[in-house]
């Protein structure tokens, strides 16, 4: 079945599953996408089964089923499940593993300018306080990182880590993942993915990614719920003995008054207080993803991306900011004389949904890309040709009224 090309009734079926797609055309999975009815039903009956017998029995209850959920969530990234830990989001996740890396004055961490906002903000923060330097590598002329240039930045500087975001939150680019993690692997650097728009978007095998860390969150591509996240942490790295700095007690136990013995796995990163439901919905999402077949559906979604980024070209006034040798699909826009805020709202009115990024969400990108705000429109495999049509007619109206 996953290997199978996408007929007519796969879609059809996957539109049933979301009862979303009868509402509105939604074009925000970059956002936070359509959950479907078997991820809504495992939210809701948990919450059920919290409401009957408590939140400690339901736990406890469904534990063979939490089992599985780490289960499904490393198969989708070719993982083990003793090495995912499950946090609140993908910047909880983030924080986690940079957390575990011990960094002193004149430190370096090298990233791109592509990095996502907060991981960034991180950055600075941990450069203000403990004099950690930043070093950003030079982008590729076509977009997206340029592979000798952090080669460089690498060899120079011996960094204590290097951080990718494989897709940036604000374009249709795919950073070289795969090829920034052969660098780390061989000079020996901790690397620490951001995968947040890549889960449940692209096919992951960490294993020919080599990233020591991979954060990601449920609610875009992979079709979660909000206000949950996972972490994956090479077993490599959980061997030498890395641990978030500010423990938890699922992380580690008190074995007397001044010391503590770090608990096998990944469990390390989590903290003791889970939403079992939410993690429910997630496992969910990804045994979801895995059925329905990351490969093929990736290719579907980065096919609507890119007959939606020719169409859009081609009007007056449109300005397609996605670069890079790889796109996806998230296609991002600056329209002449449009605020993107005023035009989400306009299309929203619709019921046609997609995001603004203003400046400030990516103020190296955007600064070079001389857009003050982008309209961000990311369809999945579950949209149609005819949603992007009434997405685009209904942006040519907007365009024309001013
Ligand atoms: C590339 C990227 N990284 C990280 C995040 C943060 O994810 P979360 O809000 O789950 O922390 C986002 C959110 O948009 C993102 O796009």
């Amino acid at each position: 079945m996953v290997d199978q090309p996408i007929r007519e009734a796969d879609i059809a079926a996957w539109r049933r599953d979301t009862l979303g797609c009868a509402q509105c055309t939604h074009l925000n999975s970059a956002g936070a996408s359509l959950v479907p009815t078997p991820v809504h039903d495992a939210v809701i009956g948990h919450l059920e089964l919290e409401r009957q017998i408590g939140g400690y029995e339901a736990a406890a209850a469904a534990a063979p089923s939490i089992g599985r959920c780490y289960d499904d969530i490393a198969a989708l990234i070719g993982a083990r499940a003793s090495e995912i830990a499950v946090v609140s989001s993908a910047t909880a996740a983030f924080a986690q593993a940079l957390s575990s890396v011990a960094l002193t004055a004149g430190d370096t961490i090298v990233t791109t300018n592509a990095d996502y906002i907060s991981n960034q903000l991180m950055f600075l923060s941990l450069a203000q306080r403990f004099g950690v330097q930043v070093v950003r590598a030079e982008d590729d002329p076509q977009g997206g990182v340029a592979l000798e240039s952090l080669r460089t930045l690498v060899r120079r500087h011996k960094p204590k880590l290097v951080s990718l975001t494989w897709i940036p939150t604000n374009s249709g680019l795919v950073q070289p993942a795969a090829e920034v993690g052969a660098i780390c692997a061989e000079a020996g650097v901790p690397y620490v993915l951001d995968a947040c728009q890549a889960v449940g978007q692209l096919p992951i095998d960490v294993t020919r990614l080599q990233c020591d860390f991979l954060a990601a969150t449920a609610r875009k591509f992979l079709r979660g719920p909000r206000g949950i996240g996972f972490l994956y942490v090479a077993e490599r790295m959980l061997a030498r003995g890395a641990h978030p700095l500010l423990l938890d007690m699922r992380g580690a136990a008190w074995t007397a008054s001044d010391a503590y013995e770090l608990f096998d796995g990944a469990r390390r990163f989590e903290q003791w207080e889970l939403p079992y439901a939410l993690l429910l919905g997630m496992g969910r999402a990804a045994r979801y993803a895995i059925d329905a077949g990351v490969e093929r559906t990736a290719g579907r979604a980065h096919a609507l991306a890119e007959s939606l980024r020719h169409d859009l070209a081609s009007l007056a006034g449109v300005r397609v900011l996605d670069e890079g040798a790889q796109r996806c699909a998230i296609v991002s826009l600056a329209v002449e004389g449009h605020e993107a805020s005023a035009l989400m709202h306009a299309l929203r009115a619709r019921r046609i949904h997609t995001t603004a990024q203003s400046r400030a969400d990516a103020v190296i990108d955007l600064g070079r890309k001389v857009a003050e705000s982008t309209l961000r429109i990311s369809p999945h495999y579950f949209n149609t040709t005819a949603e992007l049509e009434r997405c685009r007619g209904a942006l040519v109206e907007l365009i024309s009224e001013t």
